[in-house]
């Protein structure tokens, strides 16, 4: 999906990674940060806000409902929060930009508002698959449409009396168990919440932090209705997802040693450290500790010769985002790499198992893509263009590829690059690669 803008990247051929680097904070918990410290009772503290245009589309729309939010820049935030139901009705819809994660949660959170909201998103978000969190919404009593095809946008009454309910997710989603868990707060009775695997789990951690019971028990989270969140303030790590690019990079480019520093590891999150250590990447973590109930450590990357593998599946949801730039890995490796179980891959920001197909196949790569996943052969990338179909996770995997490319990668409609990492091009110039747009 194309953005209106067309930022391109041109990555010139060669070079190694080297150096300390500290990537920007963790989006997954930066979005949990306002919406958790804006239902809260007191003022929250947020430092290492991720300031990338997804985070302040939650920013903008938690404002729109009359939470004053403090913004110093620097990913510092002060939140006064309002308590569960002190949000007000908006003057107009909430536009969530490309932010599938703020349209998800906040669906269930406005299901439980007094007042009507619309969530909208940009032309890629308007493209994704809402039916995964509107149907267990209905069957709590929400009265929530999206349009013909399940897309935004959602247009959600409010004002309707929630029931709890206990469901079992038919695909392995962070987003929807969030949702659910979410209007379980302002539903009458037991929310409980199966998922047929381990998904990040960032949303349980920060209710817990913040005052709201939830159990856990096995693949299931369950919590009451009618509690309340106490303010807490929260240090967000580093984001994983994004240190995953500079892992890859490190990997594959001969002559490179990177340290990242403060990553979160939380374990529903690290199947990338999984994946590349199965495929012989060079990589350990020191100064392990936990901040704010969320584990972080220091990782540390050399170059590696990496080996194709098998991927195992119980590690796909663990690395769900981290896939694009795993591909990238896979193509420099010996022997073939093959991915199965990941359908999911298809409903993200784009296709990202087509379009790294599509860009792969531009640079001289044999693959496979198949309905849930990719067969990748082993190569050498050539120079050329690739598009990234205005998802970030793709131009910054492709922009790593060039330090293996026998000549420069041009990059097309690279602006959402800014969703989840708007310093990339500083800090991956800086670390050694080789980046103009
Ligand atoms: C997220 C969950 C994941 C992930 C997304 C962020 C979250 O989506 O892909 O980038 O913060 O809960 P799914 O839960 O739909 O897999």
């Amino acid at each position: 999906m194309s953005s209106s803008n067309n930022t391109i990247f041109i990555t010139q051929a060669g070079g190694c990674l080297n150096g300390k680097l500290r990537v920007p904070g963790d989006k997954s918990i930066s979005h949990r940060s306002i919406m958790f410290g804006s239902l809260a009772e007191g003022v929250t503290d947020v430092n290492g806000f991720l300031e990338g245009e997804d985070c302040l589309s939650t920013m903008k729309a938690f404002r729109a409902m009359g939470v004053e939010i403090e913004h110093s820049g620097e990913g510092r935030v002060r939140i006064h929060g309002v308590g569960l139901h002190g949000l007000k009705q908006p003057d107009g819809d909430l536009d969530l930009g490309n932010s599938g994660t703020s349209m998800r949660l906040m669906a269930g959170l406005c299901a439980g508002q007094s007042f009507p909201v619309t969530l909208t998103g940009d032309a890629s978000l308007s493209t994704r698959p809402m039916r995964r969190v509107t149907d267990p919404l209905k069957e709590m009593g929400a009265v929530i449409g999206t349009t013909e095809k399940g897309t935004p946008p959602l247009k959600i009454s409010g004002d309707t009396k929630l029931n709890a309910i206990t469901y079992t997710l038919p695909m392995a989603s962070a987003q929807v168990k969030s949702c659910l868990l979410l209007a379980g707060m302002y539903a009458e009775g037991k929310t409980c919440i199966t998922e047929p695997a381990p998904t990040r789990d960032h949303t349980e951690r920060m209710l817990q932090g913040f005052g709201y019971q939830v159990d856990r028990n096995g693949p299931t989270a369950c919590l009451e209705g009618g509690g309340k969140l106490t303010a807490a303030n929260i240090d967000v790590p580093a984001d994983i997802s994004s240190a995953t690019f500079f892992m890859v990079g490190a990997s594959i480019a001969e002559g490179s040693d990177i340290l990242l520093e403060n990553v979160g590891i939380n374990p529903t999150r690290d199947g990338v450290i999984s994946i590349l250590k199965l495929m012989g990447a060079d990589i350990t973590l020191s100064n392990e500790k936990e901040i704010c109930g969320e584990p972080v450590a220091d990782i540390r990357v050399k170059s590696a010769n990496l080996q194709g593998i098998d991927i195992p599946e119980d590690l796909v949801p663990l690395a769900i985002d981290e896939f694009p730039a795993i591909f990238i890995a896979a193509a420099c490796a010996e022997g073939v790499t093959r991915l199965t179980g990941a359908e999911e891959l298809r409903v993200k920001e784009s296709d990202r198992i087509q379009v790294m197909a599509d860009g792969l196949i531009a640079l001289g790569i044999k693959v496979e893509p198949t309905p849930d996943g990719i067969v990748i052969q082993p190569g050498t990338f050539s120079g050329g263009e690739v598009h990234s179909h205005g998802d970030h996770r793709i131009a910054m995997s492709f922009a790593m590829a060039a330090l293996r490319a026998t000549g420069d990668i041009t990059i097309n409609d690279c602006d959402n690059v800014a969703t989840s990492f708007p310093n990339f091009i500083e800090l991956a110039n800086h670390s050694g690669l080789k980046i103009s747009n």
